[in-house]
């Protein structure tokens, strides 16, 4: 990848809607990923397959999975925790999916249910049947700098679980900072420790902006020679298992900065930015986006 271009992965279908109690329609779904594509977006996470009565939200992966209008040159994703879900994404039609766990225990029993090395041990299997199907897998790595139940996390768990993750064939590992506690000292010791065993363009970080670091941390992981950053759209979402979570970064927000630091990303800012406010607007939710909020005073 050229120096100067940094692949964004969209989020906000899958990590910032699933926080929200009020059921959206699949449609308003659909016509997100499809505004989101149209903006120039080239990774969306579109769902997940996880279990509806943990996460009501996402019930219908399937419906959104059928219903976008696939974009050429779009690759759009869903997060799957089990053989389950990785069969019920397979009917779908998936063709690329994300395998998550964490570098704290307690954050991975309270998400899914099992401890990390259980969850490793059902990585495998999704694995194997991945790569039968030729659906490319990305592993999330959670709490990496902190933890809501458990508080610190040590760099040396983060890099275990996450080059255990990439050894088992995920391309890309996505170091999320699940509560946005981090700070930029932290992330560029982060990404030097993950560094040592992952190449650097298979990481990316993913941070949520609870404690309004998003920006800097990100451009810290930039610093460092991190090209692959996850935003979400107007900021939406939180993660229902980590209490006071807010949604990731603003995509909007992220865009501007990238540009404004020289950045080719192939996004239209003025798409991006309408996306933002029709979502929100769909939700009757104040835009989570700077970006977005002063651009449309300036229209
Ligand atoms: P469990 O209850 O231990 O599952 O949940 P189980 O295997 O014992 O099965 C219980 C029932 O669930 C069974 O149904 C299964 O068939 C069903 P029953 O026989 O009782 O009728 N089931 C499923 N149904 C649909 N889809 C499936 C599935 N699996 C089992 N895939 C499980 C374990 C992992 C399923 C559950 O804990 C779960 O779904 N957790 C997901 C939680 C979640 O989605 N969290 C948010 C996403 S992670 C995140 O946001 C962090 C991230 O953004 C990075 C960051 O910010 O750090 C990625
Ligand atoms: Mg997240």
């Amino acid at each position: 990848m050229s120096k100067q271009k940094v692949k964004i992965v969209e989020v906000g279908p899958r990590d910032g809607l699933q926080n929200e109690t009020a059921i959206i329609s699949s449609q308003t779904k659909i016509d997100l990923i499809n505004r989101l594509a149209d903006a120039g977006l080239a990774h969306i996470e579109a769902a997940s397959f996880v279990s509806p009565r943990w996460v009501p939200q996402m019930a219908d992966a399937e419906q959104v999975m059928r219903g976008y209008t696939a974009k050429a040159g779009v690759s759009y994703s869903a997060l799957v925790p089990n053989l389950k879900g990785l069969e019920n994404a397979i009917e779908a039609g998936v063709q690329e999916i994300a395998v998550f766990t964490a570098a704290s225990e307690a954050f991975c029993q309270k998400n899914i249910n099992c401890s990390v090395a259980q969850s490793l041990k059902r990585f495998t299997d999704i694995m194997a049947l991945a790569s039968d199907r030729q659906i490319k897998v990305r592993g999330y790595v959670s709490t990496v700098l902190g933890c809501p139940y458990q508080g610190e996390v040590s760099l040396a768990q983060v890099s275990d679980v996450s080059s255990t993750l990439y050894e088992m064939g995920c391309y890309e590992i996505s170091l999320g900072d699940t509560i946005g506690v981090g700070t930029a000292d932290k992330v560029e010791q982060l990404i030097r420790n993950c560094q040592k065993t992952i190449p650097l363009e298979d990481l990316a970080v993913h941070f949520h902006d609870s404690y309004g670091q998003g920006l800097v941390n990100i451009y810290a992981a930039l610093s460092q020679g991190i090209r692959t950053v996850d935003t979400s759209i107007s900021g939406l979402g939180g993660c229902p298992y980590a209490n006071g979570a807010t949604g990731n970064v603003a995509t909007e927000d992220v865009v501007y900065m990238l540009h404004g630091l020289g950045y080719e990303t192939d996004i239209d800012l003025n798409k991006l930015v309408a996306a933002g406010h029709w979502i929100s607007d769909q939700l009757q939710r104040i835009n989570g986006s700077k970006t977005g909020l002063a651009m449309n005073k300036r229209r």
